[in-house]
């Protein structure tokens, strides 16, 4: 991850939010400036078509994460063609 300029974060949607396990996984990152300008996406995978409310709330989360490791936070994708559009924002860098 020090090394990576893209990081893209895959999680299932449980109640309505971002996984405990990725909770888990941000929760032992240590602060410093190595994750500094990389560009964070991110999929949520849920069982439910409309996933605004687990959006919004993963949203939130990775948003303030984002500002204290100073990475640059692109956004959410659900839907396969979200994840197209992603996918193309990514290789047009
Ligand atoms: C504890 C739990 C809570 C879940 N909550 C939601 C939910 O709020 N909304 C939703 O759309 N799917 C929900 N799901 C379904 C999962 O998001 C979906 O099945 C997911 O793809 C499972 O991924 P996994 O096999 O890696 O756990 C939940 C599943 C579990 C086990």
């Amino acid at each position: 991850m020090k090394d990576a300029d893209v990081i893209v974060i895959g999680t299932p949607v449980y109640w309505s939010n971002m996984s405990g396990y990725l909770t888990t996984f941000i929760d032992h990152m240590q602060i410093n400036n190595d994750l500094k300008n990389a560009d964070l996406y991110a999929i949520v995978q849920g069982a439910d078509s409309n996933q605004t409310a687990a959006i919004n709330s993963t949203y939130g989360s990775l948003n303030r994460i984002s500002i204290r490791f100073k990475m640059h936070f692109v956004g959410i994708a659900q839907t396969d063609s979200q994840i197209q559009k992603m996918h193309q924002k990514m290789i047009g860098k």
